[in-house]
């Protein structure tokens, strides 16, 4: 399939496996462990990399190909690498890349579990790690050394809603021929293609939008064809954290209907953001879509439009915040995020908890802060239980 299809084309075919045996509309779920040499010279080929074809689930699968192939379409990538969570596939990227002895620089505001990864385990590995605040880019030069091999971020920045300025930051990389990867996970390429602004490597939790339906842990790596290989014949393969083919199955149905969905949840969540901004017992609302939000002048160049998750504050206190989130009655209280379901949970004590307060706090992360995934329902009844919380302040 074509990267020049339009996107919403991308996410129906591209990738697609003409089934030829029995003329499957529907993608075949190969759920198999193991496949069949013909005999032991096919197989030994097969080890050598002399003969195309599959060996073992572990080293690849045809229907976790054909998710690897949409999603790469879709972010105008050569390849992709799909992964069994998020964290495979942020760990894969930085892992594959990074040795003892290399400098790495992330944004200092993450997902929690990316930055424990960065924080704690990499570190145990040698890797040496900076933290910068990225909304002002010479921070990231001012940052660079001799043995600087890598930057990463994410974009809006969860849980907070900071947009970064991907051209600027993919620039500053490029100059200093530096690995450049951005967790594309809120936005997915339907909103935004980090890949025109030169990125290299492109994770995602697929866990969230691109599967949709709350009922799959993914991820995929999106690179060129060298850098993605090289994930797969090293980390994937040895550390082994491949994506499940049922998972990929489930994937590439729930990928389908992403460009619609993503315009349900944006449109869901400016009305949800607006409503939020007016209201008396609402302290500070986080949403690109907004207006007065700094990230608001990178819509329409950047990023197509401003995704379904919103941060706010309340006014009042840690324990006004808990009874808040405990009185929604269609908003389940649920980490993550991108599910046909709205979703509300407090960063501070649930997805950045491996944050200690101090990096929470320097990381622009506030105790008070409630995130809050805007899902597929009518917006006016999500505004209605937002509503009737908020009044018993
Ligand atoms: C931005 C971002 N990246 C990565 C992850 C990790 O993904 P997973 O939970 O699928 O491992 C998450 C999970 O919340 C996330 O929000």
């Amino acid at each position: 399939m074509s990267h020049s299809k339009h996107i919403e084309t991308q996410a129906i075919h591209a990738g697609r496996i003409n089934d030829e045996q029995f003329g499957s509309l529907a993608t075949p779920l190969y759920q198999t462990s193991t496949f069949v040499f013909e005999n032991a010279e096919q197989g030994a080929r097969r080890f050598a990399g002399e003969e195309a074809g599959y060996i073992y689930s572990r080293l690849g699968n045809p229907t976790t190909r054909q998710l690897e192939q949409r999603v790469a379409a879709m972010e105008g990538m050569e390849d992709a690498a799909a992964t069994a969570t998020g964290m495979g596939a942020v760990s894969g990227a930085l892992m594959t890349f990074l040795q003892a002895g290399d400098h790495l620089i992330s944004s200092k505001a993450v997902y929690g579990c990316s930055f424990a990864l960065m924080s704690h385990l990499l570190t145990k590995f040698g890797v040496e790690v900076t933290f910068v605040d990225m909304t002002e880019p010479e921070n990231i030069s001012a940052a660079i050394k001799p043995n600087t091999k890598m930057i990463f971020l994410e974009t809006p920045i969860n849980p907070n809603m900071v947009v970064l300025d991907l051209a600027t930051i993919g620039n500053i990389a490029q100059q200093h021929k530096l690995i450049s990867v951005v967790d594309n996970t809120f936005l997915t390429p339907v909103l935004q293609q980090p890949a025109k602004f030169g990125f290299d490597l492109i994770v995602h939790s697929a866990t969230k939008y691109l599967n949709g339906h709350g009922d799959v842990v993914a991820g995929i790596i999106c690179g060129n064809t060298e850098m993605i290989n090289q994930i797969k014949m090293t980390v994937l393969k040895d550390i082994g954290a491949t994506m499940s083919p049922h998972d990929a199955w489930l994937i590439l149905r729930g990928i389908k209907t992403l460009p619609i969905r993503m315009e349900r949840h944006c449109a869901n969540a400016q009305k949800v953001a607006e409503f939020l901004e007016q209201h008396n017992k609402i302290a500070n609302v986080y949403y690109p879509g907004l207006k007065s939000h700094s990230g608001y002048k990178f819509i329409g160049t950047q990023m197509q439009a401003a995704g379904g998750v919103i941060a706010f504050e309340i006014k009042g206190n840690i324990e006004d915040g808990a009874a808040f989130i405990n009185r929604m009655q269609l908003f389940s209280i649920a980490v993550s995020l991108g599910d046909a379901e709205s979703l509300i949970q407090h960063p501070a004590s649930m997805t950045h908890s491996p944050y200690s307060p101090e990096e929470r706090l320097e990381a622009g992360i506030s105790d008070g802060l409630i995130r809050i995934s805007v899902g597929l329902e009518n917006a006016d009844d999500l505004i209605d239980d937002l509503s009737q919380s908020l009044a018993q302040i």
